[in-house]
Formats: structure tokens, C-alpha cells, sequence
């Protein structure tokens, strides 16, 4: 039988592997195991009751038509007024569009600028759907090394990796996979460096909101007219408010870059669902409630973060830098290899076989010999799963912890 031609711009992209270790744990459970999933990689709260009353509101006020390709101008004026408020940024209007997901908001970003032979850089570790995007785009994706800076970027890394080719960089702070921030003055430095270049900046601010006290929440929307020309921000509000299954994101860029995205998702999705968009500009406007709803989770997400990391790095052959954002973990596994382990995947397998615990092993994300650790579960899985990684590995004495 004929195999399907698929085309040769999605057959050159390579399937998500933070999906495969999902379904790896659904194959085990469906298999009556009792699984520990550190592997997922969204909230485990339930999105707030008052948004979900104000999607049913919505409902009722009759948004169940089309809207504007662009969203509501009443849910982007919303994000405006929030930008204003909580940075005190400026933005206009018409530098916002409503996106189907963060993810939606970066393949708009990201295929209305980029030509093919077009190089992008991404720092190391990334989010797997950086370079698949790039993939698909036919341009080039040149990776940035960032291990010597324990994975925190910075403007020299990105100045020394600037070429005549460089189209576009991809930030993303707080990371996935490795929770790390880039601190505000060096993003700030980071896009003087793109900006001198004439290369753009697409920042993902997934995670705007997850950044544990010293660091604070910091968007790229602050700055000055003549350095956010370069850039884009792709949000989301997947992570921020729990409501991954809602799918609802947004870009800010300049009009001329706005446009096109619109122009692209006319002939695509064309808008997020018209109720929830409703939703959200209500609950962006009931500042206390959603700004309350954030820090709860925030909160428990921080408290997990300090009893989580330490007992990692307790464990033989674990080393993590803490995080100090998001809600992972990223753990150098090298000084488990040997005879028995010979790369993270190899660990993860043994996690998986022997401990019946999920992870995703870090070469997905540019990173081998790390394993990426999700502690968006409840304390008791964390504290089972460090049992069960000490039964395997042993644990440092105190002294070399
Ligand atoms: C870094 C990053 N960006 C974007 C997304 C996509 O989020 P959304 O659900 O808004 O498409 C994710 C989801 O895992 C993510 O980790």
C-alpha cells in the first residue's frame, strides 16, 4: 500500500517527546500500575471557579459567534489595562492579537517572519517546540550553549552567536525545562544586542507569573518603542490561571507584525473561542480575584520547589541548580553514568521500570544527561518519588549534599 506523502515541512519535524513520556504513563497506568507522573507539564489546580463563571456568563450574554480574527477588542483592551497595571508598560490596541495558545501565538510569530535559510538562535535547554517551529519554517535553527552559565543566558552568549544570517532569537524566562530566570537588566541587554543587530526577539512569557521571590515576574512589554519594534511576546494563559484546556494565548508586537499574524490566522483558526475570550478580559479585570488565584498557586508551586530541589540534590549522582521559576526541575543524572547507565534516557528507563516513576529525559530538550522534573503534582508524589529514587541510587551523606 501507498504510504501517505506527507509534506516535506511537517515530515522534517520530529513528534514531541514531553507527549511521549505522557503516554507512557497512561500506557502503565492502563495497565492497572499505580504511575508517579513528574513528566506533566501543566497545573495540577483546577482552572478558578470565577473564570468558569464567567465563561458561562459569556455564554449567556450570547458570545458563541465569530469575533474579530484579532479577539475581542474588549479582551485585548484587557490585556493592555493589564500590561499597564502590572509592568506599566504601554501598549496599544493594535499591538495585540488574541491566539488559539502560547502555542498558536509562536508559529503566528515565528512563520510571518522567517524565510527559508533564515538562521534563529535557541538557547540550550529549550522548549521542544522551538526548533520544530523553525523546522517548518525552513529556516535554520543555530543553538546557543548555556551550561557554563548554569543555564541562565546572557548578552554575550547571544552577541557571540549573532551572524549576517540571524533572523530571530526565541527567549523564554522562566524556562522550560530548567525553571531558570534570566535576570530583567540582562533580557533588557539581551534585546539591545538583537536590536544594534536588526535581529528579532520572540519571548515566551508562558511563565510570566511563576517566578519565586528573589526573582519577580519580569515582560519585555516595558521596553522603550525603538528596542519592542524587534519584539514579539507570545502569552498565555494556559499556565498563569491553570486553564491548558482552554486554549487561549495572545502576541504583542508591532502593528506591521500584529497584522500579519492576523493575516496568517484568518486562514487558520481564526480566533479563540468567543466565551472564553469574554472570560478572560473579565477576570484580568477583577484584578483581586485572578491576581489572588496566581499567588495561591504560586505559593504552593514555591513551597514544593524548596522541599523538592534539596532532596534531589541529596540523592547520588543528582545535581540541579535551583529553580527559580516555573515548575520544574532539571537534574544533571551524569554522575549516575557508569556501567549500569550510559545516558539520561537510560535513567529515565529505570525510573520508569523499577520505580514506576515518569520523567522526561532532557535530550528532547537539547540537554542529554539531564531529566526534567515537574513538581506541578502534589506534595505526597514528590515525597514517594525521592523514597523511591534513594531506594535506587542511595543517598549523599549530608556532608556532600
Ligand atoms: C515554554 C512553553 N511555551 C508555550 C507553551 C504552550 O502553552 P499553550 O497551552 O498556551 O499553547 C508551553 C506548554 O507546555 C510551554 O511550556
Amino acid at each position: 500500500m501507498a504510504t501517505f506523502p506527507v509534506s516535506e515541512n511537517v515530515g522534517k519535524m520530529k513528534g514531541s517527546s514531553t507527549l511521549l513520556a505522557a503516554q507512557a504513563a497512561a500506557e502503565m497506568r492502563a495497565r492497572g500500575i499505580d504511575v508517579i507522573d513528574l513528566s506533566v507539564g501543566e497545573p495540577d489546580f483546577d482552572t478558578p471557579e470565577f473564570i468558569k463563571k464567567y465563561a458561562w456568563e459569556g455564554m449567556e450574554k450570547g458570545l458563541t459567534k465569530y469575533t474579530a480574527t484579532a479577539g475581542l477588542a474588549d479582551f485585548r483592551n484587557a490585556i493592555t489595562e493589564f500590561y499597564s497595571r502590572q509592568f506599566g508598560a504601554d501598549v496599544d490596541l493594535a499591538e495585540v492579537a488574541a491566539s488559539c495558545g502560547g502555542k498558536q501565538a509562536l508559529f503566528n510569530a515565528a512563520c510571518t517572519l522567517l524565510n527559508p535559510g533564515d538562521d534563529v538562535l535557541i538557547p540550550k535547554p529549550y522548549w521542544v517546540t522551538f526548533p520544530e517551529i523553525v523546522t517548518f519554517c525552513r529556516a535554520n535553527s543555530v543553538f546557543i550553549e548555556t551550561e557554563e552559565t548554569d543555564f541562565v543566558l546572557t548578552a554575550d552568549q547571544v552577541a557571540a552567536a549573532i551572524t549576517d544570517k540571524t533572523k530571530l532569537l526565541i527567549l523564554n524566562s522562566p524556562s522550560n525545562p530548567s525553571g531558570r530566570v534570566v535576570p530583567s537588566e540582562e533580557m533588557r541587554k539581551i534585546v539591545e544586542v538583537c536590536a544594534a543587530r536588526e535581529v528579532y526577539v520572540l519571548t515566551d512569557e508562558c511563565y510570566l507569573f511563576f517566578a519565586y521571590p528573589p526573582a519577580k515576574p519580569f515582560s519585555l512589554a516595558v521596553l522603550p518603542p525603538d528596542l519592542r519594534k524587534f519584539v514579539c511576546i507570545a502569552g498565555s494563559f494556559s499556565k498563569t490561571y491553570a486553564m491548558t484546556g482552554w486554549r487561549v494565548g495572545y502576541t504583542i508586537a508591532s502593528i506591521e507584525w500584529t497584522k500579519a499574524m492576523i493575516k496568517l490566522q484568518s486562514h487558520s483558526a481564526t480566533h479563540p473561542t468567543s466565551f472564553v475570550q469574554y472570560a478572560c478580559a473579565k477576570a484580568l479585570r477583577d484584578t483581586d480575584a485572578s491576581m489572588n488565584a496566581v499567588a495561591a498557586m504560586t505559593t504552593e508551586y514555591e513551597k514544593r520547589r524548596d522541599w523538592f530541589v534539596p532532596a534531589l540534590n541529596e540523592i547520588n549522582g543528582f545535581r540541579c541548580s535551583m529553580p527559580e521559576g516555573a515548575f520544574y526541575a532539571f537534574v544533571d543524572v551524569r554522575g549516575v553514568f557508569g556501567d549500569r547507565f550510559q545516558s539520561s534516557a537510560d535513567v529515565a528507563d529505570e525510573l520508569l521500570k523499577e520505580a514506576h516513576i515518569v520523567v522526561t529525559d532532557g535530550k528532547g530538550f537539547g540537554a542529554d544527561g539531564f531529566l526534567r522534573f515537574s513538581y506541578a503534582t502534589s506534595m505526597e508524589n514528590l515525597r514517594q518519588a525521592i523514597e523511591k529514587m534513594r531506594a535506587i541510587f542511595g543517598a549523599k551523606t549530608r556532608a556532600t549534599a
